[in-house]
Order: C-alpha cells, then structure tokens, then sequence
C-alpha cells in the first residue's frame, strides 16, 4: 500500500486529474510500482494497474500474490475491465487491494471482480479440436 501510495505521486493524468497508483507483490517478495500515464489521445492511456504487471512481466517475474491500487478519491477505485482481465491473464486469482484516500482497505478476490473469466483455456479447446 506504501508503494502504491509512492507510484501515485508520479502520476501523469493531465486529461482526468485523477491520480492512480499500483504495486503488484511478487511471490518471491520483490515489488513492481506503476501509475496511470495518460495520452492526448485518451485510448492510449494505460492504468496504474497495467503499469505495474507489464513492468514485472518484462522484468521476468511471472508469480504475484496481491495488487493494491490507490487514488485520491474517497471512495474505493475499482479496477478497468481490461485490467480486470489482463491481470487474470498474467497474475491469475491474487488478492486486489482497493485503497482509498483516507487509507482503508477493501480486498477482494480477482476472481469476485472478473467472474467467468476468458483464458487461456478457452483457446487450447478449440485449438485441440480444430481441423
Ligand atoms: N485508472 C487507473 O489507472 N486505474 C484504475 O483502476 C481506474 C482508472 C486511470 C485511467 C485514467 O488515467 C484515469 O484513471 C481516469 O480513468
């Protein structure tokens, strides 16, 4: 949460004013930050969220136990969708940890916030079975 909370100072969100940081915690104990960095044009914005695990992956870390996401709203900041199932994709069911401003802590499953998930899976059935 400390982490998430150091990320989110160097947010870049001049469009939305709303300032998002992350840090996924890997199995072996290491920690990836990450923060919203916002595009002039806006769909090529990437999440705090997203920030953080494409940072881990291309540092070689592919095993992750929780995330936690800050922002300066009072209430909880729910993850994106396309976060919700890119995190599914490469961290699998760990532990979202939603903070909010004054510092409380809402936990949730990934798999809670992204039930019925497509995967990886779904794929191999139908690769199997192609002729
Ligand atoms: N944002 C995040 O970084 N993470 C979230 O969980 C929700 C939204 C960012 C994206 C954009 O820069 C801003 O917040 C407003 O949508």
């Amino acid at each position: 949460m400390k982490a998430a909370r150091l990320a989110k100072r160097r947010a870049y969100a001049p469009y939305s004013g709303f300032r998002v940081g992350a840090a996924l915690l890997a199995s072996d104990g290491r920690i990836y930050s990450g923060c919203n960095i916002e595009i002039s044009t806006f769909a090529l914005t990437i999440c705090a969220e997203r920030t953080a695990i494409f940072k881990a992956v291309s540092e070689g870390d592919r095993n992750f136990k929780a995330i936690a996401v800050v922002s300066d709203d009072p209430e909880y900041t729910p993850p994106c969708g396309a976060c919700r199932q890119v995190l599914m994709d490469l961290a699998g069911n760990i532990d979202f940890l939603m903070v909010n401003k004054a510092g409380n802590v809402k936990i949730m499953k990934l798999n809670k916030l992204l039930p019925h998930a497509f995967g990886q899976r779904n794929l191999e059935r139908t690769r199997r079975t192609k002729t």
